[in-house]
């Protein structure tokens, strides 16, 4: 499928919802499936890769049953009910779902295979499967193209109890912190993570709630204690914010289209997430949050676009960490934003979904924006007048896409996006919620 996207011949308006934050409703997911009992999970986003999660754990003995448009109701089997699956796991194109996965199963009593899509199977494993194999668990992948690192499948051999571990992460990464606090609940003694910045804390929040023994000593330091664990974790509901990753490209469709005024109502405004508004807010742009409330552990409120004239920025160090998965929008902002923007410190994105650094220059160099790679991120000149008329790929990436598809709003004509079905990973539906804002966009 690709999407066809025409400048709007109106500014946008209105306010709209997006699909439940991708990274909570797996978590969500995970701990209601280890629960002692019944558990309903509410606001799931709908998109496949929460979907690979669900597949897993029912793969994994868990009985998971719809509830309504976005409900999933969990018959939780208890800390210690998960059973070996029948077959390899399917992880498909989510890397959360592995490397979440690869921490539950390090401490189960059975041996299973996490496998992925094309894209998953290019993906680096080593920095989970390391510390999970200095815990305890064996772990073996496959070869690929970097020597030394390790690909999927993964072929995990449980061992409990694991062993503790004190472990300086050379990367700031939510997956890896989380594989090892999951793998934590499985531990003989403290499982301790230093990460180089801190890096999204969902499963802190969601395991402190369940009343397991997380603290954070400093920024950028987690410590699961398990000789202070029950072994039990009670059954709960939980209910799963609006992905602040997905209202981006919302957000920033309202600043670039003139005169437009966008709200994305009931997205998720956790800190280690809001990056991206910080970044935008410093390039100029008026953004507002308002009904600012908890919901299960976390800041929830409506954030509201108007469009503005936006200047240059500096993404670096923690703010790079936190706006990570938002980068290329923010680079879409950035080539229509005066002055030339500067994002370093953000050498994962070589390793996502696709290489975003390599992929958003060449896209943006189509729409003949001057963009250049470094070796840790990106430099984008702008304001750039987007050429229209031209194709765009997607490099088989939902946020590549979605970024695009964005662009599109402000080209001198209209634009296609190739190879789009991957939007669906994240977030179902985008082109609707665009275009109920009034924007012009086809899925052909
Ligand atoms: C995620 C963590 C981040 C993020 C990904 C979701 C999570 O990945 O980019 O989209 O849910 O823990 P890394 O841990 O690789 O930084």
């Amino acid at each position: 499928m690709s999407y066809r996207v025409r400048p709007p011949a109106r500014p946008l308006a209105g306010a709209v919802t997006v699909p439940g934050d991708k990274s909570i409703g797996h978590r969500a997911l995970i701990l209601a499936a280890l629960g002692d009992g019944r558990a309903r999970v509410s606001g799931l986003g709908g998109g496949q890769d929460n979907q690979r999660t669900v597949d897993a754990l029912t793969a994994l003995g868990v009985a998971i049953t719809p509830a309504g448009p976005d409900a999933l109701v969990i018959d939780g089997v208890g800390w210690g009910g998960l059973t070996a699956p029948a077959q390899p796991i399917d992880c498909g194109n989510s890397g959360t779902s592995m490397r979440l996965l690869a921490g539950l199963l390090a401490g189960q009593p059975f041996s299973s295979t996490l496998d992925g899509d094309r894209s998953l199977r290019g993906r680096p494993m080593a920095r989970v499967c390391g510390p999970l194999s200095a815990m305890g668990a064996r772990i073996e992948g496959a070869p690929g193209a970097r020597p030394g690192e390790i690909y999927p499948p993964l072929c995990v051999a449980g061992r409990r109890p694991l062993l503790g571990i004190d472990y300086a992460s050379p990367i700031a990464s939510a997956q890896v912190k989380s594989a090892l606090l999951l793998a934590g609940l499985y531990a003989q003694a403290p499982v301790r993570v230093r990460e180089p910045a801190p890096s999204r804390d969902h499963t802190e929040r969601m395991l402190r709630a369940l009343g397991v023994p997380v603290s954070v000593p400093a920024p950028g330091e987690v410590v699961l204690d398990p000789t202070g664990f029950s072994r039990r974790l009670p059954a709960r509901d939980w209910q799963v914010p609006g992905d602040l990753s997905s209202a981006a490209f919302l957000l920033v469709a309202g600043l670039l289209v003139p005169g437009s005024q966008v709200t994305v109502r009931g997205v998720g405004l956790n800190p280690t997430r809001t990056g991206v508004l910080d970044a935008l807010r410093a390039m100029g742009a008026d953004l507002r949050t308002s009904s600012v409330r908890e919901e299960g552990g976390e800041p929830v409120g409506d954030v509201t676009a108007r469009a503005s004239a936006l200047h240059a920025t500096t993404l670096a160090g923690t703010l790079s960490v936190r706006a990570l998965d938002e980068i290329p929008i923010l680079a879409v902002a950035a080539a229509c934003a005066s002055g030339t923007t500067v994002v370093r410190d953000a050498v994962e994105l070589r390793v996502k979904e696709s290489d975003r650094i390599s992929q958003i220059v060449k896209e943006l160099a189509r729409l003949g924006v001057r963009a250049r790679e470094l070796s840790d991120g990106l430099e984008i000149d702008g304001p750039a007048r987007l050429a229209g008329g031209v194709t765009l790929k997607s490099g088989g990436d939902h946020r590549i896409a979605m970024a695009c598809a964005v662009a599109g709003l402000v080209a001198r004509a209209p634009i296609e996006i190739a190879d789009v079905d991957n939007v669906a990973t994240s977030f179902p539906g985008f082109e609707s919620s665009l275009a109920a804002l009034g924007a012009d966009i086809l899925k052909q």
